[in-house]
């Protein structure tokens, strides 16, 4: 009976000792994981060779260069748009990138917002045309655009538009602004928490359009590509450079200059991707200023509720 008591404390003795040294177990559990995928990360984290050398064994990481940033009227949380930069965004769209790209989610009517009376937007709709029918006859037929129209598509299918342009659609460009973004890393998406980063799209388009340049040495551009550090899915794109110094006459006295027409249509993708950006900083920025009074006075109903619970005085007895 007495070793067995005696084998029952020294039990219990060695379980209380495991359970206090548990956590110094789970460290260095961890650790020891910690140590064998640390090469793995390493590996990951290592610099990819420019332009995905095909001979290195390693795969490449694109996009080779991080998109530049851009110093946006519409960022933090009092941005707002500049119309006359929309404005001159719109003029580059419509003469130079619609004529590969189409944007079918946006109404011609909502150009309102960029400042333009009833009858100008009217008039430039009516430069466009769109498929309509199938009229009595049962034909579909073309018709001059009107407000309520979309900004329509230069060619008549995907497949027209991947065969005009060496096997690559020019994507749809109504949410390009919001589809494209390149992962920021750490630390910095724990900054982008607090200073409200929101534009990678536009940086992207910015940088890409600004980034076209000679593919380095031992980089084999694919035939029909242009070489592109900022590119996301490869080191060249089936898009030539689209944009020339001179190429949009702006009438408000803007520079004239591939940097600016990029900045400005990268801005009006913006505003086509998120037309109610201003209305959503305000709404948010009301809703914070609300949460903030909100807890001041739960703090103070809490003070109230919770005063007194210990009685000020003896009770009166008799
Ligand atoms: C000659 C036709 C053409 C013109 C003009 C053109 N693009 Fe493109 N664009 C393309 C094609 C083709 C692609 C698809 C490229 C690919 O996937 O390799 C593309 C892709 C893009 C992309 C997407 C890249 C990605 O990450 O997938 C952006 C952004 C873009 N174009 C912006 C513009 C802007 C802004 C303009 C006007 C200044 C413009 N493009 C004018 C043909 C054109």
């Amino acid at each position: 009976m007495r070793t067995m008591r005696r084998f029952l404390t020294a039990d219990r003795s060695g379980r209380a000792a495991f359970l206090k040294a548990r956590p110094v177990i789970a460290a260095l559990v961890m650790a020891a994981g910690m140590a064998c995928l640390s090469p793995l990360a390493l590996a990951q984290d290592k610099p990819s060779p420019a332009g995905g050398d095909a001979s290195h064994s390693e795969t490449p990481h694109f996009p080779i260069e991080h998109p530049k940033h851009v110093s946006w009227s519409f960022s933090g949380p009092f941005g707002h748009y500049d119309k006359g930069q929309l404005q001159r965004g719109l003029k580059v769209y419509t003469e130079v990138c619609s004529a590969c790209h189409s944007m079918n989610l946006v109404a011609f009517r909502t150009l309102r917002d960029l400042g333009y009376s009833e009858a100008q937007v009217k008039a430039f709709a009516a430069n466009y045309k769109v498929q309509d029918g199938p009229n009595d006859e049962g034909e579909m037929f073309e018709r001059p655009a009107i407000p309520s129209d979309y900004f329509p598509s230069p060619f008549p299918n995907a497949q027209a538009a991947a065969a005009a342009n060496n096997g690559a659609a020019p994507p749809d460009m109504s949410l390009l602004a919001k589809a494209r973004g390149v992962e920021r890393g750490f630390p910095q998406f724990i900054f982008d928490i607090f200073t409200q980063y929101q534009e990678g799209g536009p940086d992207y388009i910015y940088s890409l359009l600004t980034g076209y340049q000679d593919p380095p040495k031992g980089v084999a551009v694919p035939e029909g590509g242009h070489y592109n550090p900022y590119f996301v899915a490869a080191a060249s794109l089936a898009m030539p450079p689209p944009l020339s110094a001179d190429q949009v006459t702006y009438d408000d006295g803007a520079p004239q200059t591939v940097d600016q027409y990029s900045k400005d249509v990268s801005a009006f993708l913006m505003w086509a991707a998120e037309p109610h950006l201003e209305e959503r900083k305000r709404t948010g920025f009301m809703v914070m200023v609300f949460l903030v009074i909100f807890t001041g006075l739960i703090y103070l109903t809490k003070k109230s509720v919770y005063a007194r619970k210990e009685p000020d005085a003896e009770p009166q007895r008799g």
